[in-house]
């Protein structure tokens, strides 16, 4: 695992576009998994300003995202659907035919996993995986757990987690409680993994999560076992370690 310390969040949000930005150079075809949550915002702002100067071309690019929430339709403004329209998608030249997420919107839960992960192994999976780290230790929803989940699956969202998402809607009880979600195994088989982590609020997280021991109860800290991660992650958020 290789931690890149930087001063702040702009600098760390540079520092994740510079990492996707060369996967993109290398591979112009490649796949990359992608996360949503506050803290990629900045990245993703980076690779707009790329490509709007002509540095990245994402037209062969294929994309397949972390996670949906289940029962949010595309055009809620909080589903991530919507989120990676808003931040990325519609900037660039990315084909919407080679984004993909999990489908909120088909109530089959066990249907629209199963489809997911058959697309993700379709595509040959992930060339980088992007991942923000939540402050329970979750990627992607998989929350703390007895177990590892391995493959695509519906999660019943904590209420931890709940809280930490209301900001974005009116009300807690308009946060959906659950969400279909990558798995654990489904993240693990990316070539490389990037995870972004800013602010003092997570210093006790990167901690645990990458200083501690692999627990499904930290699921991130699993990520210690896989042989290309890079931790991009600002001074306050490495406060602890
Ligand atoms: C959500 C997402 C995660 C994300 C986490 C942290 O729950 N499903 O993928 O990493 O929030 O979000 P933030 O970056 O806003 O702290």
């Amino acid at each position: 695992m290789r931690i890149i310390k930087t001063k702040d969040y702009d600098d760390m949000s540079r520092k994740a576009a510079a990492i996707i930005a060369a996967q993109v150079v290398f591979k112009p075809d490649c796949v990359l998994g992608l996360a949503t949550g506050s803290t990629p915002i900045g990245t993703y702002e980076n690779l707009v300003k790329a490509y709007q100067n002509g540095d990245l071309d994402f037209s062969r690019v294929k994309s397949v995202n972390l996670d949906e929430y289940r029962g949010l339709p595309k055009e809620n403004d909080q589903s991530y659907y919507y989120f990676m329209q808003d931040h990325l998608f519609r900037h660039v030249n990315i084909d919407p035919g080679n984004t993909y997420l999990p489908d909120g919107t088909d109530a089959d839960s066990d249907k629209a996993c199963r489809e997911y992960e058959a697309i993700i192994s379709g595509l040959g999976g992930q060339d980088l995986q992007l991942l923000g780290l939540g402050h329970n230790g979750h990627i992607g929803f998989n929350e703390p757990n007895d177990v590892f989940d391995k493959v695509t699956h519906c999660v019943d969202l904590t209420e931890r987690t709940i809280e930490a998402n209301k900001r974005f809607f009116a009300s807690a009880e308009e946060v959906p409680r659950q969400a279909y979600t990558m798995g654990i195994g489904t993240i693990m088989q990316a070539k490389k993994i990037l995870v972004v982590v800013s602010g003092k609020d997570k210093a006790q997280i990167v901690k645990d999560a990458f200083f501690g021991p692999v627990t499904p109860r930290v699921p991130a800290s699993i990520l210690q076992m896989h042989p290309d991660v890079t931790v991009v992650a600002d001074a306050d958020a490495l406060s602890l370690v």
